[in-house]
């Protein structure tokens, strides 16, 4: 499968609902219909990926992942500042539509992110998530991330460049 990783198209509605569906996909896959259905609105979520796109409003990006018939994953990134005031990459969510995974699409998103991160100058990348998540805890650490701690109900997972 010929799969085209790049940043989403920062003026297309089309793409940033599309990202922010697949959002809430991804609550509703790691918590359920009942409680991640109905954390946010769809509007929130939509300001959600347009915040990571607005310099003045935050430091980030939107990396998709495009197959022949569409958009197939995604990632959002940012620059996170940690409790000790040190700042770092922060991969904030990923998706990959159920039918393309186990493809590499969601490991070309993590290059694409580290990329993104590298590129700022930053040397320590995180991410967070459900400890239940065994599929991106395994990429993570398939790309050097361990376990870091736990930070509220999630686990962190770090690595430096
Ligand atoms: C996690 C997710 C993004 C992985 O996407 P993907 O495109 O299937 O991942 P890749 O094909 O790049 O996988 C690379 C490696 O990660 C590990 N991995 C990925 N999915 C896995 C799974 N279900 N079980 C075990 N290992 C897994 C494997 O080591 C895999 O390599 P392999 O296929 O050669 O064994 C995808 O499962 C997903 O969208 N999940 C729901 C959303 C989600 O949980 N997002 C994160 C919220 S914090």
């Amino acid at each position: 499968m010929e799969a085209l990783i790049r940043p989403i198209a920062p003026d297309s509605d089309e793409e940033i609902a599309w990202v922010a569906s697949r959002m809430r996909a991804t609550l509703v896959e790691l918590l359920g219909e009942q409680r991640g259905g109905r954390m946010y609105t769809t509007e929130w979520l939509r300001e959600r990926v347009r915040f990571h796109l607005d310099p003045a409003q935050c430091e980030g990006g939107v990396f998709v992942a495009v197959v022949a018939e569409g958009l197939a994953g995604h990632t959002i990134v940012r620059r996170e500042t940690w409790e000790d005031g040190s700042t770092f990459g922060l991969f904030s969510t990923f998706w990959v539509e159920p039918r393309h995974r186990r493809s590499g699409l969601a490991s070309r998103l993590v290059a694409a992110g580290e990329g993104w991160m590298r590129e700022r100058g930053l040397t320590v990348f995180r991410t967070w998530t459900d400890p239940g998540n065994a599929p991106l805890i395994a990429l993570m650490t398939r790309f050097g991330y361990a376990i870091e701690g736990e930070r509220g109900e999630f686990v962190v997972l770090r690595k430096e460049a």
